[in-house]
């Protein structure tokens, strides 16, 4: 199977399950507990119909937004996500590569493989840094300052990882970061060997953002349980998240809000976007979907605050029904690892393109020639 037999992100997890050993599949993959949030994030979009408009005279479509004050060409981008060289050499240069040709903006993690200051300086691409407070509160200053002098656009404060989610599935398969050789994994590191080769061929595993601050650096092997629950801090607060606003003074999100009244205080403390989310079904299981609690956060803040709808998105009309439903724009993070690990850059740039294209397809199908002409009038919820 190649890429170029891949229409959509059930294809590309598939690919990706022939290509990773087990413990990296599932970790992309799998979800907290019953996975029961995980499934709905998606499932949401399925209880709400499109209701189009015909004969509108469509010649041409505008899918182009602002977020966090960057001009982006479509309604999409690349949430910030872990680890992305262990799912292919390329890593995080696959998704900041695709953000650039298609004039999105990319996500790039605490815990990524590459550097603020090697990304920063090779991509023009809007870019935004998700932080994970740890508990040295040095390490965090440090990394809004290598944020600044490497002309990050966006700041990220994820608020929804105090704890680590139950992810049943990497206690299974063994997944640790960096991955290691035990009887439990090798089995399905033997059966990958292309994996397994580059692996060991290609550059050493690294967590550049981290390593200099802890005092082992980045290679000794830990569950991503472990690695949260005894380096990030549990008891961040409004206050903290308040003093980052201040500390960073540009375009600043809070990912994980999914409550009107966090939603509301977002606004309160000058935070300039919310991405609505549940961490993709990874933190805590039961709880809602995005997509479902969107109306009641757009109800309050709509038109106060940028509303990032985040999670479960695999198709077009899912992000006509996001931002009919009031959010500015969307982003994911499985969409684009699943074709990150089927093919790389190539990969990464076929899924989004598919996505873009996608969403100007339907755009025409609705009768919608811009994204302020998508509202409410358009959806209906089934009984
Ligand atoms: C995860 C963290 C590390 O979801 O963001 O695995």
């Amino acid at each position: 199977m190649s890429i170029d037999r891949c229409f959509r992100t059930a294809d590309f997890r598939r690919m990706a399950k022939r290509r990773l050993p087990p413990a990296l599949f599932h970790y992309i993959d799998g979800g907290a507990d019953d996975e029961s949030t995980l499934r709905r994030n998606t499932d949401a979009f399925e209880r709400v119909d499109l209701v189009p408009n015909v004969l509108a005279g469509m010649d041409q479509v505008d899918m182009s937004t602002t977020v966090l004050g960057q001009p982006l060409k479509v309604p999409f981008f690349f949430s910030p996500t872990a680890m992305q060289r262990l799912f292919h050499h390329d890593g995080e240069r696959a998704v900041a590569a695709a953000a650039q040709e298609l004039g999105s903006l990319f996500g790039v993690s605490t815990m990524g493989t590459r550097s603020i200051e090697e990304l920063g300086g090779s991509f023009d691409a809007p870019k935004l840094f998700q932080m994970y407070i740890h508990n040295d509160p040095e390490m965090t200053r440090d990394l809004i300052r290598r944020c600044k002098e490497a002309n990050f656009n966006a700041l990220a404060l994820t608020v929804d990882t105090v704890v680590a989610g139950n992810r049943e599935r990497d206690h299974h398969t063994g997944m640790t970061t960096p991955p290691k050789l035990t009887p439990r994994t090798l089995i399905g590191f033997a059966a990958k060997p292309g994996w397994t080769l580059n692996y060991l061929l290609r550059e050493r595993f690294d967590l550049p953002n981290v390593s200099r601050y802890l005092n082992a650096g980045s290679s000794v092997s830990s569950s991503i349980i472990d690695y949260i629950d005894s380096h990030m801090k549990s008891s961040i607060s409004w206050d903290e998240a308040a003093d980052m606003v201040a500390q960073w003074g540009g375009p600043f999100v809070l990912k994980g809000v999914m409550s009107v009244d966090d939603a509301k205080r977002a606004v309160d403390i000058g935070a300039s976007a919310i991405m609505i989310s549940n961490h993709g079904g990874r933190q805590l299981d039961g709880g809602r979907s995005p997509f479902d609690q969107l109306p009641a956060i757009a109800d309050a803040v709509g038109g106060q605050i940028e509303i990032i709808l985040d999670g479960g998105i695999r198709r077009g009309t899912h992000i006509l029904k996001a931002l009919a439903a009031g959010a500015t724009a969307c982003s994911g993070g499985r969409f684009y690892l699943y074709a990150l690990a089927a093919g790389g850059t190539a990969g990464v740039l076929r899924a989004a393109t598919l996505l873009r294209d996608e969403v100007h397809r339907d755009m025409m199908l609705m009768g919608a020639r811009s994204l302020a002409e998508l509202n409410p009038t358009m959806l209906a919820r089934r009984p």
